[in-house]
């Protein structure tokens, strides 16, 4: 399959079989961390009674209990409709605000408490310390900006903003007018974001100036215009930008302002000051925003959220698998411009009214005890973040926690597997043996947590992500879509059997996508209107211990988790042929240590170029443009040929054996396989040469690379 565009044959294959779904995975059981008893006297969920209250009979009425944490305009008449499936409609009758849950419900009583706690990078900067009453006014006077310019309920709005609290309160006005954001993470380019707005048909593009990262200002402004061409290529005309300064008043970018388009909202919110808009009540199943991830074709998929089954799923899970009590200081060190900042630094704390902690910057600028410095500064006493910030965090300062006075009692990771090796880190020298570590296998799509075990009730158990959720029940199922048995030792894919409030309702313009890629594959009857014939397909592998326990191995799709974020495949691959000299390019995942898996691209010639003609600093520049620095390949090797099979396809288990030093395994069904040998000398020895030497690879490692490319 190696189509990039959308259509029948991309459909075909997001939906195809997974030959490989049925493997015998073999590792070591690790042993169980029981919660200490401190952290259970505290916690929110510490009853086993809560069990049974989500337990499949009391389905879907148990989420009451989630949408009862939000304060309802309207309440709603049914809980679950299953009549459009897999369209579900969660609290459908019921109106709120989640601008008005986020923040005016909490002013009564915490008027003058923080809302937000935002550090700047540079160490010498105050934090600036927002409470819920300025986040309120700003909140308000932005939404007047908004309103003013004419932006109404169900129109789309691109955010590609950094980290700061601007992030947040653009976001809440957004949401206050019922206007639909679609924030693009600011570390991907201008073509990346513009087509973001061109496929969501948004008018409006908010950004900042400039932001600091790793001790840089960076000019964020320049993107801004990439971005307006980019869509405007696609079709979709932007009429304004709006700059937000990171110094109010003064300009920090290079780029000069285009007359008529782009206007600063500083000047704008002047003739706004005390401005207050009324929350536009929305009916549930209102969208609140888009958030693209990547799949199987080269076409991002704009993952539509709700706004009252959203916002219930995330402030319950914030308050059982987070712990958060309306006291804590809590900190998420991810970034706002993924899922995980959506749901668990903006939406899930704020609707609890807690105080949620933002960092501008890289965790390990200037050095590796930012974060603990940061942490004992505050008091912060919940931290959240992902495995690959913690392997960095290891490997440069591994001793750096100690030395700072910070105490967690809850500790969360995100998006990727966490290495046992790595867990036991976290645990004894972050957590100081003191802090629950929960893990919480999710997605873009889920909206929160879906396999994550309830820290005062369950023991932890490294390199598991724990039992599934409250009202999540969760599956494996085979090829034939037959439950595969806990503790039989194999592997298969993993499905939510039932629709949770969080779940995303469609692919923003492509509902056939939605349904072909999320729930084809085990759907028997698509005119069932009973929740129980449509799984939820995740497109993670995953095998289910004695315990109940599950083991997330990663993806059975054409993504590759670097640093825990997608990056299609697909559309790495599409970027490199917009290169004049490449006939064709194959990307493959390289285990790494730090960042869990990096890339390298195969690149061959068309007929007549030659590897010195600057192909590879070609390649290099396509990517960063089409997509940003974040995707850049580790390496790009220019071989003589790609190993095929006689049908043509790309071989791609075979070049990612070559690159990750394993056995390239049976290539007698290949129609060049002489081409084998000569890729390995060429790329194993420049690695070598580069010091990149063979490292062992775990039992899931050295599966996913023996297997990669073979569900096309
Ligand atoms: C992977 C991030 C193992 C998985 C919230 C999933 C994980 C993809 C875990 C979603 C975990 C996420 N253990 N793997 N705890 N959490 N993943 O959309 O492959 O950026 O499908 O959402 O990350 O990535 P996304």
């Amino acid at each position: 399959m190696s189509e990039d565009v959308q259509g029948q044959a991309v459909e075909e294959s997001e939906s195809s079989e997974s030959s490989e779904a049925t493997i015998a995975v073999h590792w070591r059981e690790e042993g169980y961390y029981p919660p200490p008893p401190k952290f259970i006297g505290q916690a929110n969920a510490s009853d086993p009674a809560i069990l049974d209250r989500f337990a499949e009979a009391n389905f879907p009425e148990c989420f009451r209990e989630y949408a009862d944490l939000l304060e309802w305009d309207e309440y709603w008449h049914t809980t679950l409709d299953t009549s459009n499936p897999p369209f579900w409609k969660w609290f459908a009758g019921g109106k709120l605000n989640a601008s008005y849950n986020c923040v005016d419900r909490h002013l009564a009583r915490d008027r003058n408490k923080a809302a937000l706690i935002w550090v700047p990078e540079p160490e010498d900067t105050a934090d600036a310390v927002i409470t819920y009453q300025e986040l309120y006014r700003r909140v308000n006077e932005f939404a007047a900006v908004l309103q003013d310019l004419g932006l109404q309920a169900g129109d789309r709005v691109t955010l590609h903003m950094p980290m700061v609290p601007e992030l947040p309160v653009t976001m809440l006005a957004c949401a206050r007018l019922g206007v639909v954001h679609s924030q693009v993470f600011a570390g991907f380019s201008g073509g990346a974001c513009g087509g973001r707005i061109a496929d969501s048909g948004s008018k409006f593009l908010i950004t900042m100036d400039a932001y600091y990262r790793s001790g840089d200002l960076l000019d964020h402004k320049v993107k801004a215009d990439e971005a307006v061409e980019a869509a405007r290529k696609e079709g979709q005309e932007v009429e304004k930008v709006l700059v937000w300064r990171r110094f109010p008043g003064q300009y920090s970018a290079k780029t000069p302002m285009v007359e008529g388009r782009d206007v600063f909202v500083d000047e704008l919110l002047a003739d706004h000051r005390g401005a207050v808009v009324e929350p536009v009540s929305m009916p549930a199943e209102a969208p609140l925003f888009l958030m693209y991830t990547s799949g199987t074709t080269g076409r991002p998929k704009g993952c539509q959220h709700s706004t009252g089954g959203y916002l219930s799923y995330v402030a319950g899970t914030s308050k059982f698998y987070q712990d958060i009590h309306p006291d804590d200081t809590y900190w998420c060190m991810a970034d706002i411009g993924w899922i995980t900042g959506h749901s668990y630094i903006v939406y899930g704390p704020l609707a609890l009214g807690t105080t949620s902690v933002l960092y501008e910057g890289t965790p390990n600028y200037p050095d590796a005890g930012r974060p603990w410095r940061i942490a004992e500064r505050l008091g912060v006493n919940i931290f959240h973040t992902s495995p690959t910030a913690i392997r960095m965090l290891r490997k440069v300062g591994p001793d750096e926690p100690a030395k700072y006075d910070f105490h967690f009692k809850a500790m969360t990771t995100v998006g990727e597997p966490i290495e046992p090796e790595v867990y036991r880190w976290y645990y004894k020298f972050v957590g100081k043996g003191e802090a629950i570590i929960t893990d919480t296998w999710w997605q873009t799509e889920t909206g929160g947590f879906l396999g994550t075990g309830l820290p005062g009730l369950y023991a932890m158990k490294p390199g598991s992500c724990g039992p599934a959720a409250l009202g999540i029940y969760l599956a494996i199922l085979d090829e034939n879509g037959d439950p595969i048995p806990k503790g039989s030792g194999k592997a298969g894919n993993i499905v939510a059997r039932n629709p949770w409030p969080g779940i995303f309702q469609t692919i923003w313009g492509q509902p056939e996508r939605f349904v072909s890629t999320y729930f084809a594959k085990y759907n028997k009857d698509k005119d069932s209107t009973d929740w129980h014939d449509w799984p939820y397909f995740a497109g993670d592998g995953a095998v289910q211990s004695e315990d109940g326990y599950f083991r997330i191995l990663g993806r059975v799709d054409d993504v590759i988790n670097v640093a825990g974020h997608r990056l299609g495949t697909k559309e790495l691959e599409s970027s490199a042929l917009s290169v004049e000299e490449v006939a064709e390019a194959a990307a493959v995942p390289v285990v790494d240590d730090v960042r869990g898996r990096v890339v390298e691209m195969y690149i061959a010639l068309k007929p007549g170029y030659s590897a010195d003609s600057g192909v590879e600093t070609k390649v290099k520049t396509a990517i960063e443009t089409d997509i940003g620095k974040i995707a850049r390949p580790k390496n790009i090797w220019i071989v003589p040929d790609m190993p095929k099979t006689r049908s043509g396809k790309i071989m791609r288990r075979v070049i990612a054996s070559v690159s990750n030093f394993t056995d390239v395994g049976d290539i007698t069904t290949l129609a060049n396989p002489e081409v084998v040998d000569k890729i390995r000398d060429q790329v194993q020895s420049a690695k070598r040469a580069k010091g990149e030497e063979p490292r062992e690879l775990s039992e899931t490692e050295a599966h996913e690379i023996k297997t990669y490319g073979e569900q096309e």
